[in-house]
């Protein structure tokens, strides 16, 4: 037998990671956010990632307004919609950052919504391993929700959201202004995920929907802009305590459990916003079951989601059966039971486990 040293190396990687990064939300501020961008030099070149819608939109003249800045600064953009949100998208677009000559020092800016954040974000932490990104999010799901707390990633054939990171944006800029060209459709979507930051943690979001239901729904400048005030504070509270989803982030599936079955059991006939307001009400009742939540608190939530025009039942043309067969697909499930977020009451939410097929099915 040959001599054998044995030789053992320690590779020390320790060490204090600072991922925070503000969030800046102010009306008509678009024009501004390329001045912002040149005084923080997030990098030394851009690339715009966008869909192709808000490209027309919004992109570009936020390309002129970064060049008028003196900035490096490309845009890319992809076919707009959800079915699009793949690894094919991604690899287009990267493959085409490479030829417009970015490097490790670039920065990508995700301009449109939450599937734009999403696919930029992920193209971001992959590109040359990882560059940096900013969002500046134009839906209203994306200014409340998505562009906060750095989950990225796309879908597969067998699933929404299956292969993705987490990567924190270096920067969010938010002007409610752009909301102008949205649809109704599309700001009902972000104000249910508006009622379920609330309903997890913060009751002045309820009070506001309550008082002002047309003016949240026409995406009135004030009053959009107070419920995102609030809704970015909550959802950057639970990140903060909980960036990659080890626990408490979890209150932020509230709804989106029963939520996305439906949804998926509609073929997204239902969308997102409406599948979460019907998760949210069923998710109700369960606590109900549970003795959780008292009925006369379920039954205001219930009224509420009404009020802004969102659906609480599951249309009576959508089969059960695909329902709790979706439930048990989701990555967040496992074995035979499954976790919830369940409400207490508004604004108090709890963990519950143990919840089986039969607690769903009796809600359905
Ligand atoms: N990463 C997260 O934490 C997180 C959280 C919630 C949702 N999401 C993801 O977000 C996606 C949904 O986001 P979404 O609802 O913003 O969808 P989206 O990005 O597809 O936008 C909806 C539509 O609105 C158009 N649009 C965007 N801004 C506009 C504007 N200002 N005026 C007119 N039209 C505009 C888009 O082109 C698109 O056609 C889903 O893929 C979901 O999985 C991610």
């Amino acid at each position: 037998m040959p001599a054998f040293k044995r030789y053992s190396k320690r590779i020390k990687l320790r060490k204090y990671v600072d991922n925070s990064y503000s969030i800046l939300i102010a009306p008509s501020c678009f024009h501004q956010i390329p001045r912002d961008i040149k005084k923080h030099q997030f990098g030394q070149k851009y690339c715009i990632i966008t869909d192709t819608n808000v490209k027309k939109l919004y992109g570009e003249e936020f390309l002129k307004l970064m060049r008028d800045q003196g900035l490096d600064a490309t845009m890319i953009s992809f076919q707009a919609g959800e079915r699009h949100k793949t690894l094919k998208t991604v690899e287009k677009l990267v493959s085409q950052m490479v030829q417009l000559g970015h490097n490790r020092k670039s920065c990508v800016i995700a301009l449109g919504g939450g599937v734009t954040g999403d696919i930029a974000g992920f193209a971001a932490s992959m590109y040359m391993r990882g560059i940096p990104f900013i969002q500046i999010p134009t839906t209203l799901v994306a200014m409340s929700d998505s562009s906060i707390g750095g989950k990225t990633g796309v879908d597969l054939t067998s699933g929404k959201n299956l292969v993705g990171a987490f990567t924190q944006p270096k920067k969010v800029y938010i002007d409610p202004q752009v909301l102008s060209t949205l649809s109704k459709k599309q700001v009902k979507n972000g104000l249910a995920e508006i009622v379920k930051h609330g309903l997890i943690s913060d009751k002045g979001i309820l009070r506001i929907l309550k008082k002002n239901p047309e003016k949240a729904l026409n995406a009135h400048t004030t009053t959009i802009t107070q419920l995102l005030i609030r809704s970015c504070r909550v959802k950057g509270r639970v990140v903060e305590k909980d960036e990659l989803e080890k626990g408490l982030r979890m209150i932020l599936n509230y709804g989106h459990s029963i939520g996305h079955a439906i949804e998926h059991a509609s073929n997204y006939s239902l969308n997102h916003g409406e599948a979460i307001a019907i998760g949210m009400n069923l998710e109700n009742r369960l606590a109900v079951d549970k003795k959780i939540l008292s009925s006369k608190n379920c039954e205001r939530i219930e009224e509420l989601l009404k009020l802004i025009k969102l659906p609480t039942r599951i249309p009576a043309k959508i089969d059960r059966k695909p329902i709790l067969k979706a439930l048990t697909k989701d990555k967040k499930n496992q074995g035979e039971t499954y976790t919830f977020t369940l409400l207490k009451r508004p604004g108090t939410p709890k963990i519950v486990h143990n919840i089986t097929a039969q607690d769903v099915k009796a809600v359905l």
